[in-house]
């Protein structure tokens, strides 16, 4: 890394401050203008990595609901068929587009510490990272965000009850389903940790082990616990029964959450983060996820390049290197808004950009040599990402997480919820990787009542002609993933395209490109070796959702990770 070079372009950013990207600096609800869009599509498109979510998600349309509405129905269809990567003891992050008033709008329904968080908890006596409090059991999970974020979604966007919204999603947990492989496959992985956990066991492992293939399961205490949501909203999940039985279950086994953490959650509106590109603008997500910022420099890096007229191997080389330096200030700058300055002016002017794009030489990778670098852990495919626009183009993504697989491992006695393990997302111990090989600084140390901060970046491409919600799942990997997506949907391509594109990856440290198999040529791949790269396979590469409109013929296009076989994207 060339220090001074840095040095001038943070200096020069910060001189020369403003344009660019929109952002939001303090956390106060401002809705982002858009830009125009007069037509509606006449019909909807729903993608999300399980059929049943999706079909839920049309179930509430056809009563009247809109995409407000049937996101709530898929996010809570989900926590119940898909609970290894999301749900109601997690947290989600949203992006909206609202077309009457042509309004964007991001919702934040991240976790929080419990205000009794005590980072010696994730310290080993040696001083050692105690992996096992920061990912396993109540010490990991944060306070969920899901059903505050939810019950907000309805009430200020949506136009029906909860009691309709969540109908599917109760209905399915009480009747049962045929778990798809994908979960049958995460129960048996996480098998040793769900015997920790009487109630973790009782609700995964009927008989004392993992559902066989095509037995039918139900899960009655979620079904309840969503019902007292349906009946008081938040208040059904936040106080009361709910919230006394969860609270005695994180002390039973040994975690320190009070009944104030969960009557004191609120979900929250911010600003979303808007960037302009190439006659697109893009809609995505402020801290605390770190997503929208580094999409939006990598985006204002780039636009200093004519990406069409290289070969593959230079583009992905100047990609690479926008890459590399926003993960850089990732670790160093960003946090929880509540709690941490971040320089944003500076990170998301075009100015700044331009500093760092004089440091990206024309042939050959930069070192990233500053921090001491871990392994990143293989994402595995938990955390879901779905994308909707209706009939009347409004337009949601959302991507909603319990961390990592299955979450904490952890349900709460009586309730059917399975704890994120989110804590882990925190920079726990200073300059150690997380799960996901990133690193942070004091802005991303935890606090009590502080947001962890995420890679999750649900976003919007609005454009003249075409628009597009896009996102992904897949750790530090989201935010490139969605970049591509961004690209690849600016270069014109289709809805079934994007989700199928091979991707790659570069997250500053370590210092190594993530590539899928295919994703290059043996040439493009042997310039990009010359050129000082390390070229390293990956195998999973997240599960993206999108759904295209082209307003010229009012077409939608809804299509799922071709890589993961339960996804569905549908238009009807
Ligand atoms: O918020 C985040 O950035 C992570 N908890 C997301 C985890 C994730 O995507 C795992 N999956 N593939």
């Amino acid at each position: 890394m060339n220090f001074s070079l840095r040095s001038r372009a943070l200096l020069l950013g910060l001189l020369l401050a403003g344009g660019g990207a929109a952002m939001a600096a303090d956390g106060a609800p401002k809705a982002s203008p858009s830009t125009a869009m007069a037509q509606r599509p006449g019909h909807a498109g729903i993608a999300s990595a399980n059929f049943m979510a999706t079909n839920a998600g049309f179930e509430v349309l056809a009563k009247g609901g809109n995409a407000f509405d049937a996101a709530v129905a898929v996010a809570s269809t989900l926590s119940v068929v898909e609970p290894e990567s999301s749900g109601i003891g997690g947290g989600f992050m949203a992006t909206l587009h609202i077309a009457k008033g042509n309004r964007n709008v991001f919702i934040d329904a991240r976790e929080m510490a419990p205000m009794a968080v005590n980072p010696k908890d994730y310290l080993n006596p040696d001083g050692t990272p105690n992996r096992d409090t920061a990912l396993k059991g109540p010490l990991s999970a944060g306070i969920p965000g899901e059903p505050a974020g939810l019950a907000l979604l309805a009430k200020r966007y949506g136009k029906l009850p909860l009691s309709v919204s969540l109908a599917p999603a109760i209905r399915i947990a009480r009747d049962g389903f045929k778990p798809d492989p994908r979960l049958l496959g995460s129960i048996k992985e996480e098998q040793k940790n769900l015997e920790r956990w009487p109630a973790s066991a009782a609700k995964f492992l009927p008989n004392g082990q993992p559902p066989a293939t095509g037995e039918i399961w139900r899960d009655p205490d979620q079904a309840h616990t969503w019902e007292l949501i349906a009946e008081q909203g938040d208040a059904g999940f936040y106080r009361g029964e709910t919230a006394q039985k969860l609270v005695d279950a994180v002390h039973a086994a040994g975690g320190n959450w009070t009944l104030q953490d969960l009557a004191n959650y609120r979900a929250k509106e911010r600003t979303p983060i808007t960037v302009d590109y190439r006659g697109y603008q893009i809609v995505t997500a402020p801290p605390p996820s770190s997503g929208g910022v580094a999409i939006a420099e990598i985006l204002n890096i780039l636009r200093g390049y004519d990406l069409a007229q290289m070969d593959q191997a230079h583009r992905v080389h100047y990609i690479v290197e926008a890459m590399r330096r926003a993960f850089r200030d990732h670790n160093d700058y960003l946090g929880d808004p509540d709690f941490v300055k971040m320089p944003l002016d500076m990170l998301l002017s075009p100015y700044y950009a331009d500093g760092l794009r004089q440091s990206i030489l024309p042939d050959q990778a930069t070192p990233s040599s500053m921090l001491p670098h871990g392994p990143a852990q293989d994402p595995g495919m938990h955390t879901t990402h779905f994308s909707i626009i209706d009939k009347d183009g409004n337009m949601v993504g959302i991507t909603s997480t319990v961390n990592y697989i299955l979450g904490s491992t952890f349900v709460a006695k009586g309730t059917g919820v399975l704890l994120n393990d989110e804590m882990d997302d925190f920079a726990l111990v200073p300059n150690k990787p997380n799960v996901y090989g990133l690193l942070g600084s004091k802005a991303n140390a935890p606090e009590g009542g502080k947001r962890m901060l995420s890679s999750m970046s649900p976003s919007i491409v609005i454009g003249k002609d075409r628009s597009a919600v896009i996102g992904s799942p897949g750790g530090s990997t989201i935010i490139t993933q969605v970049l591509e997506g961004i690209l690849h949907f600016i270069d014109g391509q289709s809805a079934q395209q994007i989700a199928a594109d091979k991707r790659f990856h570069h997250q500053f440290l370590p210092d190594v490109v993530d590539v899928e198999d295919g994703v290059f040529d043996a040439a493009t791949s042997d310039s990009l070796r010359k050129m000082g790269y390390t070229l390293k396979p990956r195998e999973a590469w997240g599960f993206m959702n999108v759904v295209t409109w082209d307003h010229r013929d009012n077409k939608l296009d809804a299509a799922s990770d071709p890589r993961r076989p339960s996804g569905l994207g549908k238009v009807e």
